[in-house]
């Protein structure tokens, strides 16, 4: 075993699937290179400590009712958490600095937490430690949803229909569609600016910003932050690229029958869908999906989170004699291994709501996508996608049977899939070459490594 530099670095993730998971490879990153890692987290959506037996784990209150840990509300569950853990942050990490002055436990040597925390900053200062700001979405989103304030206030509001697909050249490469979906309904308004100032004037005075992106895919952005911040930028690459193999930090049981069925398919023969951790569709949504699915005729594997379908327990909906239909070539699952399914030869493609996790682990297995955006960075993603790279097909929002079944045909079977898979597995290669030794991802991470050791 590796000697530990006795240095601590502290991990304070949002407790959402989509932040835990790139924190958690962080984590994972930070220990490869000799730190001790302690993770801070919240009661609600507790990583499952057993998963990281070499980690040390601390829980805080976070003060949610029951009611507010089911909603769907995510910016409200945000806000309630950022007026809540305080407190309880500051009393943790005050145990932890006495503790670490008498005991074995290693200096402290940072906080690392999420973009959406925006009382860390203070808290840190107040224990002089240093503080680095994760920040789990692509940059060109990170740039650019802290202007959405800005945009509103300018009247990006409202546009004509006629306007709908053209570019904002504030928030390249973004559709006005796009941008007036990102800027929340009426009543979201008001919180959500006041979050995303608050974001930045909590980021700036940091002490940088880890980013869970690559130049390879962020180059304009990043050659953009020196006009919004003053201080390093690591883009690090995808995070679970770096130390293999990665480790699960699922909030749900992944379901191990996954893989034995899929070793029995055909080589990218198998169509992936799942929306991540939070989208819901409505009940009408999920059986466009479903027929369109089973139009195909092309076999799949399809993540169904229990109570993601509005009203419903599951996947019930379904008209009776449904899996039956198809044969075998069909399974639904209410949890996946991702990262097996994505990197396994007979996934073909990949169905997606485009959240940056999910997105980031299509590209490096190279699996072209089917671009399904809901909500907030997803429809960026989702543009880079279609629009820049070139690796998927965007669905526009067409929830329809004969725009799904298209879609996969065109991708699994037309020679327009071809070209597609062709551009996914260059692009595979560049953000894979960067993270190996004298790549850009890796540079960055020595110098924050470098960085952290020189506190
Ligand atoms: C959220 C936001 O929705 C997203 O827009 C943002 O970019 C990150 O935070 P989420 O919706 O959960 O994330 O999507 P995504 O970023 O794709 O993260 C989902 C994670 O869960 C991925 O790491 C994926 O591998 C994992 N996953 C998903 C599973 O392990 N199994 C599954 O069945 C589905």
């Amino acid at each position: 075993m590796e000697k530990r530099n006795k240095r601590r670095m502290i991990l304070f993730p949002l407790p959402l699937q989509g932040c835990i998971n790139p924190m958690l490879q962080l984590a994972k990153i930070l220990f490869s290179r000799g730190f001790s890692i302690t993770i801070i987290h919240t009661r609600f959506n507790a990583p499952k400590s057993s998963d990281h037996p070499l980690f040390t784990f601390l829980q805080i209150p976070d003060g949610l009712s029951e009611t507010q840990k089911q909603s769907r509300d995510v910016l409200l569950q945000l806000t309630l958490l950022n007026n809540n853990c305080e407190n309880p942050l500051r009393e943790c990490l005050t145990n932890l600095i006495k503790g670490s002055e008498t005991e074995e436990g290693g200096e402290i040597s940072c906080l690392i937490d999420d973009s959406g925390w925006v009382f860390t900053q203070s808290v840190a200062d107040s224990f002089n430690l240093p503080r680095f700001v994760l920040c789990a979405y692509k940059f060109t989103f990170f740039l650019g949803h802290l202007l959405v304030p800005q945009l509103r206030r300018e009247g990006f509001l409202p546009f004509p229909d006629s306007e709908a697909e053209d570019s904002v050249p504030a928030f390249q490469p973004l559709r006005k569609k796009d941008l007036a979906r990102i800027m929340g309904k009426k009543d979201q308004v008001e919180p959500l600016d006041a979050y995303l100032v608050k974001i930045l004037e909590t980021t700036k005075p940091a002490s940088g910003l880890i980013v869970m992106s690559c130049e390879e895919l962020d180059r304009d952005s990043l050659s953009e932050s020196h006009k919004v911040f003053a201080f390093p930028i690591y883009p690090i690459g995808p995070p679970h690229i770096h130390v293999v193999p990665a480790s699960s930090s699922s909030l749900f049981e992944p379901d191990q029958s996954c893989t034995p069925w899929l070793d029995k398919q055909e080589t990218r023969s198998v169509m992936y869908v799942s929306l991540g951790s939070i989208v819901t569709i409505t009940e009408s949504q999920f059986l466009e999906i479903a027929c369109g699915l089973r139009q195909t005729n092309l076999s799949f594997l399809w993540v169904v989170r229990p109570g993601s379908v509005q009203g419903r327990d599951w996947i019930e909906s379904l008209p009776s004699g449904f899996m039956e239909g198809l044969n075998g070539k069909g399974k639904i699952v209410k949890w996946a291994p991702q990262l097996d399914v994505l990197a396994h030869r007979a996934t073909g493609g990949f169905l997606t709501h485009n959240g940056w996790n999910s997105t980031l682990e299509s590209i490096c297995e190279g699996v072209p996508m089917i671009s399904l955006p809901f909500v907030w960075d997803q429809l960026l993603n989702a543009r880079f996608v279609s629009d820049v790279w070139r690796i998927g097909i965007h669905l526009e929002g067409r929830i329809e049977r004969r725009e799904i079944e298209s879609a996969v045909i065109r991708l699994m079977v037309e020679p327009e899939g071809k070209q597609i898979r062709e551009r996914v597995n260059a692009l595979r290669d560049e953000v894979r070459r960067s993270v190996q030794r004298g790549g850009s991802s890796s540079r960055y991470l020595d110098d924050l490594v470098d960085r952290i050791t020189s506190f």
